[in-house]
């Protein structure tokens, strides 16, 4: 059977760890060269040997999503590289804070700027591009806080809502282009950062991290965290041939989170 992404070529911002890694690693797998990119060029690099062990296409370029003119050469270069781009996946992401007092200015501009302003100039920069590759497919990684009023981060759930609006946008826009635009929307899902948010949660509550993990479960219908497989398997099929009908949505992997 032919791998779904053979002979693509896909740039994944934020994929030196976590979802981002997963997906690169995935989408290696798959057939796709995989441009890595972020901040930790080390990282970034562990993440090109893992897929090169496994017989896989890939290169990191490092890029901060704060800057527009690092995600302007972020692009250039993957297309100087590989000769084409197919898929763009703006997965980057940061958290914040959760009242509205601790919010700074500085806090604010850079929540949107990472999801939002990169998600718009990361869109300018490759649509060129991958309309000359003949069509292919935006995927931007929302989450279920831009879908549900919930104990998130404020800005961090306005700026997550905005890339689910800017999917439907883009969506109608470049249809014609046969560029599909979606947006995943995971869940609570088991990454490093989870562990580590689990941890602190867990100190200020004076419980132990499992207690304070079997509380927060108890909200997820399905009762236990995502794994970054099952986020990946979504985005893989969203970008893939298999979902050549499905632009412009915003899709749950929450474990029921959003039914209840
Ligand atoms: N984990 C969850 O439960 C969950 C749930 C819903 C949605 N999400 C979303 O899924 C995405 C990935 O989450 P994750 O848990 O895998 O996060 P993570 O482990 O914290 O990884 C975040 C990634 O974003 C990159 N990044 C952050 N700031 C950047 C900047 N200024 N410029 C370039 N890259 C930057 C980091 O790379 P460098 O440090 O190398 O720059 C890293 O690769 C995020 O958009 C997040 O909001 C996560």
């Amino acid at each position: 059977m032919p791998l779904a992404l053979q002979g693509k070529v896909a740039v994944i911002t934020g994929s030196t760890v976590g979802i981002g890694k997963a997906g690169a690693i995935g989408f290696a797998r798959e057939g796709a060269k995989v441009v890595v990119s972020g901040r930790s060029r080390q990282r970034g690099e562990e993440v090109v040997d893992a897929i090169k062990k496994q017989g896989g296409e890939a290169s990191f370029i490092t890029a901060d999503m704060l800057a527009v003119a690092d995600i302007e050469r972020l692009i250039k270069k993957a297309v100087a590289a590989y000769d084409r781009l197919d898929i763009f996946w703006h997965n980057a992401g940061i958290v914040g804070p959760d009242n509205v007092e601790d919010i700074t200015e500085e806090i604010y501009d850079n929540m949107m700027a990472v999801h939002l302003k990169a998600a718009v100039f990361g869109a300018k920069f490759a649509v060129p591009e991958i309309r000359r590759a003949g069509g292919g497919s935006i995927l931007f990684t929302g989450s279920i806080a831009g879908l549900k009023q919930a104990s998130y981060s404020m800005t961090y759930s306005l700026a997550k809502s905005g890339l689910v609006m800017l999917a439907r946008k883009l969506a109608v826009d470049l249809a014609r282009d046969n560029i599909r635009v979606n947006c995943i929307c995971p869940g609570r899902v088991e990454t490093e950062r989870r562990v580590a948010i689990a941890g602190q949660k867990a100190q200020e509550l004076g419980i132990t991290k499992e207690e304070w993990v079997k509380r927060d479960i108890q909200r997820i219908p399905l009762g236990r965290y995502v794994t970054e497989q099952e986020v990946i398997s979504a985005a893989l099929f969203l970008v893939s041939d298999k979902a050549s009908s499905i632009t412009g949505v915003a899709l749950p992997i929450d474990g029921g989170f959003l039914a209840v």
